[in-house]
């Protein structure tokens, strides 16, 4: 039976990861107490005592405007960590699946990036996972590094919750338009991993970096408008109607800069292993399903 590391099990990723994992596989999923990704001590002797098949890390340091005034914690986990993680899955020859982000680039491009497009990271984040990804390839072991996007669960913080908080609260919210990615529920992220986990074969002779997210891409604003509408549409009630206004993401300054078009190609990761994920609206949908008795209240009578 396939043995499996698990990294980041309380995250929004580590929690799908988990529960699709509990069945069918030996699992070994870690919480910062078992393996802290601040020491490579830590990570040496989890991988160690465990001497796992595969080692998926979702674990991450991801407060994107926190890390402007951490970089060095920030660094730690998302630069040096996987390096380590990589070295120690080599010495037990394990496949290593680690997540990264498509903040590695800088948003000026008018097409999706490819992933033979040149990274240059507009912030500390982007630069952290960005030195993640290439001590990973320098440490000469198999893996997958799995570029993903504006990811949303059930756990908050993320920015569905957030809309739906705010639509709730407020009558007008102002939503940037003019930043363009591709919305990921991490059930279907997780679901997604999971086939390629099936494929790890393959995936040891294609080590390398994919692009891995829903396929299409939306504005910021228009995903928040959709939110709305097909909250609307399935939960027949009020789920907050506030008028959304567009801005520029000069309007609305943040510690770090984002990339305008953050939008990935996926085309790599459908021709090498055929594995390809739900477009962004039909993951919203499932997501908001799932959660509306948890949300959105049930109509009221009369
Ligand atoms: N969220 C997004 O929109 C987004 C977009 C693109 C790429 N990604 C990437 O996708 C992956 C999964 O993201 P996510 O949204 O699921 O992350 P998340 O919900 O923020 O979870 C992060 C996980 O990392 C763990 N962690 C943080 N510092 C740690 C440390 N020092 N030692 C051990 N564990 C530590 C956290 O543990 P605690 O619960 O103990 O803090 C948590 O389990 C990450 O690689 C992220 O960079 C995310």
């Amino acid at each position: 039976m396939t043995h499996i590391l698990l990294a980041g099990r309380t995250g929004q990723v580590g929690r799908e990861l988990e529960r699709l994992l509990s069945r069918g596989v030996r699992l070994a999923a870690l919480g910062r107490q078992k393996m802290d990704l601040c020491s490579p001590d830590s990570i040496r002797k989890a991988v160690r005592g465990i001497s796992p098949d595969i080692i998926v890390n979702a674990a991450a340091y991801t407060a994107v405007d926190k890390a402007e005034s951490e970089p060095e914690l920030a660094m730690q986990v998302n630069g040096v960590a996987p390096g380590v993680l990589a070295e120690e899955a080599k010495r037990v020859n394990a496949l290593l699946v680690h997540y990264s982000t498509d903040y590695i680039f800088d948003g000026v491009h008018a097409e999706p990036y490819v992933e033979e497009d040149v990274p240059n990271p507009r912030n500390t984040y982007g630069k952290t996972k960005l030195e993640g990804e290439r001590a990973i390839a320098a440490a000469g072991g198999a893996y997958l590094i799995l570029r993903t996007s504006w990811i949303y669960s059930a756990q908050p913080p993320n920015f569905v919750l957030t809309m739906l908080k705010l639509g709730r609260e407020k009558k007008e919210l102002a939503v940037v338009d003019d930043q363009v990615g591709s919305p990921t529920w991490a059930r279907a992220l997780a679901e997604a991993t999971t086939e390629l986990l099936r494929q790890s074969d393959r995936a040891r002779q294609a080590s390398g970096v994919y692009h891995f997210s829903a396929q299409g891409y939306t504005s910021r604003f228009n995903f928040a408008k959709r939110i709305f509408e097909v909250a609307r549409e399935i939960s027949h009630t009020a789920t907050g109607s506030p008028v959304l206004r567009p801005i520029t993401t000069a309007e609305y300054p943040l510690p770090a800069a984002r990339p305008l078009n953050a939008a990935t190609s996926k085309e790599k990761i459908r021709r090498v292993f055929g594995v390809e994920m739900p477009e962004w609206e039909d993951q919203l949908r499932g997501f908001l399903k799932e959660i509306q008795l948890q949300f959105l209240p049930p109509q009221g009578k009369g």
